[in-house]
């Protein structure tokens, strides 16, 4: 993999995308807190129209690798770079403005307000000028109705409050809206985590949605069933360290669980899972979202 040598940027000279430049890279990144060292030694690249999994377990460093990225907490050791440029960003809105969004398993909704409302939340359309100046209603349902649609979500009415509907859906609410406001990056923090198997397939057929708009997807999550038929390529976290990075074509989904158990906590897990019926289950409605995506190699 071709790492990009041309890196440093003054900051003193304004700065365009470089050619052939990641959407965005880490190398060699980073965290402390203190003394504790959350995260390590992280490389990873995300581009437009892939899907960039983050696999690990509670504490692997996932969050806090999503947090560098999107603003949240600067990074402390390595190099962060976003289309070739190195950043260190102060805050969320720093990442927005560069484009990349995240959505939060908490998402930050407001349950008894209209799904349209929720949509433009903090970005609301208005018409008129000076004292005349109102909401635009019924562009905002419109363009809300079209946004969704257009991701394949198919909600009857816009107006109903978001808190009717399900997690699941709320997820992909939040995902059409980060594509409608322009998001180059979008970062999904365990949006299956807390979803049955069904909504579950629901949200990863968004993921893919989003990827074919030409979006760079990070998809965090525990879960190599999930992560697998959906991603381009995986990074694996182990107690704030890389313990791999693959891409789609050099691992299966057998090898990428295995890598996730460590070796002999597989054996007890396939059993476990057999036991549960959760693993046929998974593979099911994964099969059946691959079934809809023609691009994605079906193993
Ligand atoms: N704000 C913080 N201060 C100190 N330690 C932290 C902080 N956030 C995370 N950590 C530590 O960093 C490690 C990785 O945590 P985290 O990124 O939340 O993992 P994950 O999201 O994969 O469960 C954990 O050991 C955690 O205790
Ligand atoms: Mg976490």
């Amino acid at each position: 993999m071709a790492i990009n040598q041309a890196t440093a940027t003054d900051a003193q000279q304004p700065v365009s995308a470089e050619q052939g430049a990641h959407l965005i890279s880490l190398r060699d990144a980073g965290k402390r807190y203190g003394n504790i060292l959350a995260l390590q030694g992280v490389d990873m690249d995300v581009d437009p129209g892939r899907v960039t999994c983050v696999l690990g377990d509670n504490g692997a460093g996932k969050s806090t690798l999503i947090k560098i990225i999107a603003g949240r907490h600067e990074h402390t050791d390595g190099e962060f770079l976003i289309e070739g440029e190195s950043v260190h960003l102060r805050s969320p809105r720093e990442a927005l403005e560069r484009g990349i969004a995240a959505v939060y398993q908490d998402l930050a909704v407001v349950p008894l307000m209209p799904i349209w409302r929720n949509f433009f939340l903090g970005s609301e359309l208005t018409k008129g000028f000076g004292p005349f100046k109102s909401l635009d209603v019924e562009q905002m349902k419109e363009i809300t109705k079209k946004e969704l649609l257009d991701m394949g979500i198919d909600l009857r009415d816009v107006d109903q409050p978001i808190g009717q509907l399900s997690g699941g859906e709320r997820q992909c609410v939040a995902i059409a809206r980060a594509v409608y406001f322009g998001a180059k990056a979008l970062i999904l923090d365990e949006p299956t985590a807390a979803l049955g198997v069904k909504q579950s397939g629901v949200v990863l057929r968004y993921i893919l949605a989003a990827r074919d708009r030409g979006l760079g997807v990070i998809f965090i999550t525990h879960n190599p069933h999930h992560a697998f038929p959906v991603g381009d390529s995986f990074l694996l976290l182990k107690r704030g360290k890389s313990i791999g990075y693959y891409d789609k074509a050099d691992i299966t989904l057998d090898e990428l669980t295995a890598q996730m158990a460590g070796g002999a906590e597989l054996e007890e897990l396939a059993h476990e899972l057999e036991q549960l019926g959760g693993y046929t289950q998974d593979i099911a409605v994964i099969r059946e979202v691959e079934d809809d995506i023609p691009d994605v190699p079906a193993k």
